[in-house]
């Protein structure tokens, strides 16, 4: 009998997870895929090929939240058509933040959706799977427990490509005023260090050669017995196999001493530094509850620079928060000039329910947001331009990932974050080559072979 029950729970399922927003959703989105691959799933190319599909979504802007919907409505047709063919039956689940913020709402709105599960507790898939499949029971989870989850989650990590995720800190407490994520995803934790070696060590002997450690605040990660973010990514380079460790996102406020000189002493720590400023007047930061001024800001950029003077600056901006006059706007620009940033990510800012700032006086008129945007999004694509075109002419060591667009083109990525194209072959998909910048566009680099093997 255990025999029989065996092959019916390994039956191949189709799963289908679906991924918005930020980088922990994509980290989060293969764990669930881990998580249910003991249930005999297995990821499909398309929705209508799944038995499951999980909306994993996101609620820092409004625009995001209401893709979630858009999506519920699509699906609802194509789980009816699937039913009406005899093609089987297709189980909607909501994940996420939006799941978290509004999970209740969800399923009054859309009873099409089957189960609802936060972001904390996508551990408890499998049960809610089954709970949903006899509909019996509550199947809405949205309970808050960091360390219950990581425990739950397998240590073992397959799936991943040359590049992968690897989530050592949840979580905020840092609660700016336009931000849901200290709602959403609860309390600032930090896995312990040994669990974060663990997975590391996994996804080294997966063939995994660059490993980004995730978190909603991660500089802010503490393992326990004073292993700060330095050290945690100290240990990781000792690592054979690994070739590149980066880090994303980081709040200012904590960008410690031995952070910045990990950047000038760690070979291995991509010169790439995502460390959002979201705006360059101290009103606004004040407002925004940052605990940063604009001066402190420059001020640990240009430490940074003095350990690493090639690394390449990102930030997040939003526009349009509530009380930003012309002046603001104009610190933010002249901001962004001083700095000189290699990418950005900018937004108009959102009003987000339960958040401090949505009932802030002066919110601004949209057509405003609209040409603030406009403008900073110019001068960011402009910096990055000139960022990438300060490379052409020098030798770039780039980590393969596949095949680019045309035939014979390949495609990695450089030290600083961009695509790069050359002419190369299939065998060096996975490996570190040498090449040398011809050309650069916006996002993108274009190289021409000098080593196959850059580590040789
Ligand atoms: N409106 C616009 N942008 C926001 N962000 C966070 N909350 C909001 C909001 N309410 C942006 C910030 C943050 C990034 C992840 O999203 O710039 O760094
Ligand atoms: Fe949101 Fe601020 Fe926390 Fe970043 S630091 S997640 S913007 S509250």
């Amino acid at each position: 009998m255990s025999e029989n029950n065996k092959t019916n729970t390994k039956a191949k399922k189709g799963l289908f997870v679906q991924s918005y927003g930020c980088q922990m959703n994509v980290y989060d989105s293969e764990r669930m895929v881990d998580v249910l691959a003991p249930l005999g799933y297995a990821p499909v190319e398309k929705p209508e090929d799944a038995d499951l599909v999980v909306l994993n979504t996101c609620h820092i802007r409004e625009k995001a939240t209401e893709k979630v919907y858009s999506e519920i409505g699509r699906l609802k047709m194509q789980k009816e058509a699937k039913q009406k063919a005899g093609n089987g039956d297709m189980m909607i689940a909501v994940a996420g933040c939006v799941a978290q913020a509004e999970g209740a709402e969800i399923m009054n709105r859309a009873p099409v959706v089957e189960l609802v599960v936060g972001p904390q507790a996508y551990h408890h898939l499998p049960e809610l799977i089954a709970r949903a499949a006899r509909k019996s029971g509550e199947v809405l989870d949205t309970s808050f427990d960091a360390i219950d989850k990581f425990d739950a989650l397998p240590i073992k990590r397959e799936n991943t490509g040359v590049s992968a995720f690897l989530s050592v800190q949840e979580g905020c407490d840092k609660f700016c005023s336009f931000c849901v994520v200290p709602y959403t995803r609860g309390e600032e934790f930090s896995r312990p260090f040994a669990k974060v070696m663990d997975e590391a060590k996994s996804l080294v002997d997966n063939g995994v050669k660059e490993i980004i450690l995730l978190g909603q605040n991660v500089n802010a990660y503490d393992g326990g017995n004073n292993i700060g973010l330095a050290q945690l990514i100290e240990k990781i380079a000792e690592l054979n196999g690994v070739e590149r460790i980066r880090y994303t996102t980081s709040h200012p406020c904590d960008m410690r001493d031995d952070l910045i000189a990990a950047h000038g002493s760690i070979a291995k720590l991509m010169p790439y530094l995502h460390l959002p400023v979201q705006a360059g007047s101290n009103k606004v930061l004040k407002a925004m509850n940052r605990k940063h001024t604009v001066e402190s800001y420059a001020e640990t950029i240009a430490q940074v620079r003095k350990m690493r003077p090639d690394i390449a600056i990102a930030s997040d901006f939003i526009v349009g928060f509530p009380g930003e006059s012309d002046k603001d706007f104009e610190e933010t620009m002249a901001l962004v000039r001083e700095i000189k940033y290699a990418s950005a990510y900018s937004f108009k800012y959102s009003r987000r329910p339960g958040t401090p700032a949505s009932a802030m006086m002066y919110q601004i008129a949209e057509n405003i947001k609209d040409e603030r945007l406009q403008a900073l999004q110019a001068l960011l694509a402009e910096q990055q331009t000139a960022f990438n075109a300060s490379k052409i002419g020098q030798e770039v060591d780039v980590l393969v990932t596949g095949k680019g667009r045309n035939p014979g083109q390949m495609l990695g990525k450089a030290p600083w974050q961009q695509s790069v194209f050359f002419a190369g072959d299939e065998s060096m998909i996975n490996k570190t080559v040498r090449v040398k910048a011809v050309g650069a566009g916006l996002n993108s680099l274009a190289g021409e072979l000098l080593k196959a093997d850059a580590n040789a």
